[in-house]
């Protein structure tokens, strides 16, 4: 029996009421609406088809493939080159200088850096590839700690209580020996003795990104982060410096030598700057907390960014910052009414790197061959 003659049969015998119910006529979507699809297996793993793929897949799949494409937005209105009138010839600070079209922010966690995602933030910084970053104390701290000694890869599960008497300290699957907090504080310490001296001598004002690129410059180490920031004239800020090893150090260089102190409204003045004299901005926040607000803060001061993208695990049900939609930030103003932006709910060491290939990457490597 075909499918006509067996919805007329239904019709005769069934409730008018349950009929109304589930057999509701649909009306046409509208043309361009795209037809949920998955990678074709048949010719063989290509793991970039894979990744355009994900589009129209649905889910998460489909928020990972429309942050690759914002951000491809980013990098194209980026790449229009600065004008005599669209440029910043006044600006002294080269940190904060206008470089590019499209000021990209980039902000991530501090586990970020303790994972590899280092190596894939280090491969945006060394590469110009973004303008700012925002990032917390432990984001800063365990990217010189990891050019003194490694961070090696343990289990979720390992017994904290073993662990404390072994030394050995656990982020996640994360294990740092506690002995490599011991090699920061024998370098650290005699740069903050150096910077506590310049502030005493010459009246030297330390904010949290004048420290980072100071300590920056004196690593001296390819495999560093705030190395090529410092290298690029790239800021990192940190308002919240002190909450990490490197505020422990600071507490015990206290009693040795007091005096050293942090202005964090000077950086305050120094980000917003950067967001207000932008032509365009860009916001890839990876995680939560004090980087994702303090970035898109700063885009409030220019009636919202003109690009985002967020990747983090977090839900907006508690009424945090951490998990709230960009929409939310569009009422604040931080998010440009007519954006089109992205959250991408993901752990961000799955998805970033991947990302990253299919927008940055790309960019980079064509920009590149066409040198
Ligand atoms: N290695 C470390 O994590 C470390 C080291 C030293 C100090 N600290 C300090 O701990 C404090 C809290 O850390 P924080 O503010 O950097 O962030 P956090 O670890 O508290 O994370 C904030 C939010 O970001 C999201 N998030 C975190 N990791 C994610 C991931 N992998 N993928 C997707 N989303 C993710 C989650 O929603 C989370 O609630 C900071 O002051 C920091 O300096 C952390």
């Amino acid at each position: 029996m075909d499918t006509k003659s067996n919805i007329e049969k239904t019709k005769a015998l069934a409730p008018d009421v349950a009929i109304n119910a589930v057999l509701v006529p649909s009306q046409e979507l509208p043309a361009e609406t795209p037809i949920v699809s998955g990678f074709n297996w048949e010719n063989g793993t290509d793991y970039n088809k894979i990744l355009e793929s994900y589009l129209h897949s649905g889910f998460q799949a489909t928020n990972f493939g429309k942050a690759v494409e914002e951000i491809n937005k980013m990098l194209k209105c980026r790449s229009t080159p600065l004008t005599e009138e669209t440029c910043d010839p006044y600006e002294e600070d080269i940190f904060i200088k206008k470089k590019t079209n499209c000021t990209i922010f980039l902000g991530y966690t501090s586990n970020m850096i303790s994972s590899g995602l280092r190596d894939t933030i280090r491969f945006l910084v060394k590469n110009k590839l973004v303008d700012c970053i925002v990032t917390t104390a432990g984001g800063v701290e365990e990217d010189f700690i990891k050019c003194l000694a490694p961070t090696y890869i343990g289990d979720f599960n390992l017994s904290g209580k073993i662990l404390r008497t072994r030394g050995i300290n656990r982020i996640g699957n994360l294990l740092v020996p506690n002995d490599n907090y011991c090699l920061f504080e024998e370098w650290v310490t005699p740069l903050l003795d150096e910077m506590l001296d310049e502030q005493t001598k010459h009246n030297v004002v330390w904010s949290p990104s004048r420290i980072i690129a100071r300590l920056g410059e004196r690593i001296d180490n390819e495999d560093s982060v705030c190395y090529w920031a410092w290298k690029n004239n790239i800021p990192i800020f940190s308002p919240a410096l002190t909450d990490g090893s490197l505020g422990d150090m600071m507490y015990f260089h206290s009693y040795k030598k007091p005096g050293l102190i942090i202005d964090i409204l000077s950086d305050l003045r120094r980000l917003n700057t950067m967001a207000v004299k932008a032509n365009n901005t860009g916001m890839v926040i990876l995680g939560g907390g004090v980087i994702k607000h303090h970035i898109c803060n700063a885009n409030l001061m220019r009636n919202g960014a003109d690009f985002a993208v967020y990747i983090n695990t977090a839900s907006e049900f508690d009424g945090s910052d951490s998990g709230a939609r960009p929409d939310e930030a569009i009422s604040w103003g931080k998010i440009r009414v007519n954006a089109t932006p992205v959250k991408l709910y993901a752990e961000a060491t799955l998805v970033f790197p991947l990302i990253v290939a299919q927008s940055f990457a790309k960019h980079h490597f064509s920009n590149k061959k066409n040198v």
